[in-house]
């Protein structure tokens, strides 16, 4: 097992698949771009193929969720999918992308075995996304976000970013959309993960705003803590159900105690937090020739150093020093 000091135990592994993306998201990425990562250090299929495998079946992890950067721009995903549906225990698999691709790659995907997809998007205003995305390709996520659901990755979640002026006003807009088109939405407070480091705790929306944003238009009755289990958002049920919307309040309510994640990075590293300063090597121990059981020594040793929290409230918070983009969601 993945057990930490503070006896949380990690099932949920986030796996990036690459640093690189097709959007230039403001909380995330200054409009350049960034310096990707370098092909050779950048796990290969087989690589990542085999350190899911030793954390699912040493390690007790459950539940696979590959990210970015944008993971539908790595070559080889189906057949990431495709064998890793083929471990034994089989465990869930879903995926968080922007979207676009993903009307030619749900189909595919689904067949391989992948269970569900997180789909960010942040407006329903194409001039909106253009200016929070710096690119042209909102049509593009709402087909892949349809594709997704024909294909039947379902529950499909949709994750939503508020910005300060530029879709503040559009929670419950986002909310009825969602709803009509059965999508289940979740906002995500805002975090320092921006490789810019303009993030300000001021200027935030808060889980607080958005619920009461939310609630000059929607009744919204607390799912309650026996459903939430160890998930990040807090879920509301929406005009009497069975819709529900999430906020995951990272910033203004952490949810660090009852953390089960664990992160492995394109470049082969754990990182047992989002917000983790230090980082362990995989990736030289696999290509020295380690065997599965010193690989899997390592990651436990890794995981037993987990702080207690974010440490984002502490007056010495210091942002990692890879962006989200590099980190995965
Ligand atoms: N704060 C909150 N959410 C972020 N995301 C990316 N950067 C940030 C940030 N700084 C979101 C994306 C995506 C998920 C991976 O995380 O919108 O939905
Ligand atoms: Fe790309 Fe996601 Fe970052 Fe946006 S938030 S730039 S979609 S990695």
């Amino acid at each position: 097992m993945l057990i930490d000091t503070f006896g949380r135990v990690a099932t949920d592994l986030r796996v990036s698949l690459t640093d690189r993306c097709n959007l230039r998201c403001t909380y995330c990425m200054p409009e350049e771009g960034l310096q990707w990562l370098a092909k050779p250090d950048l796990l290969t299929d087989d690589e990542i193929v085999r350190l899911i495998g030793i954390a699912v079946t040493e390690l007790g992890i459950t539940d696979v969720r590959f990210t970015g950067g944008e993971p539908l721009l790595r070559p080889g995903l189906v057949s990431i999918v495709d064998r890793v549906a083929a471990l034994e225990p089989r465990p869930k698999m879903s995926l968080t992308t922007n979207g676009i691709g993903l009307q030619r790659t749900a189909r595919a995907l689904a067949d391989a075995g992948l269970d569900r997809v997180n789909v960010s998007l942040d407006t329903l205003r194409p001039d909106v996304f253009q200016a929070m995305t710096r690119r042209k390709r909102h049509g593009d996520v709402l087909d892949g976000l349809a594709a997704a659901r024909d294909a039947g990755l379902t529950p499909v979640k949709v994750n939503s970013v508020l910005m300060p002026g530029l879709n503040d006003d559009e929670a419950p807009d986002l909310l009825a959309w969602a709803v009509e088109n059965e999508y289940e939405l979740r906002f995500i407070e805002q975090m320092p993960l921006d490789a810019q480091h303009g993030w300000k705790r001021e200027g935030m929306i808060t889980a607080g705003d958005i619920l009461a944003s939310l609630r000059t238009r929607f009744d919204l009755t607390p799912e309650g803590d026996d459903a939430r289990g160890s998930a990040p958002a807090e879920r509301w049920i929406v005009d009497g159900g069975p819709a529900r919307v999430g906020v995951i309040a990272s910033v203004t309510r952490p949810f660090c105690a009852a953390c089960d994640r664990t992160r492995l990075t394109a470049d082969g590293q754990i990182r047992t937090c989002l917000f983790a300063q230090e980082e362990s090597d995989l990736r030289g121990a696999l290509r020295s020739g380690a065997a599965d059981e010193e690989i899997a020594g390592l990651w436990k040793r890794a995981m037993w150093g987990k702080k207690a929290g974010s440490g984002l409230d502490d007056p010495s918070f210091l942002q990692p020093q890879r962006p989200m983009s590099a980190i995965g969601g």
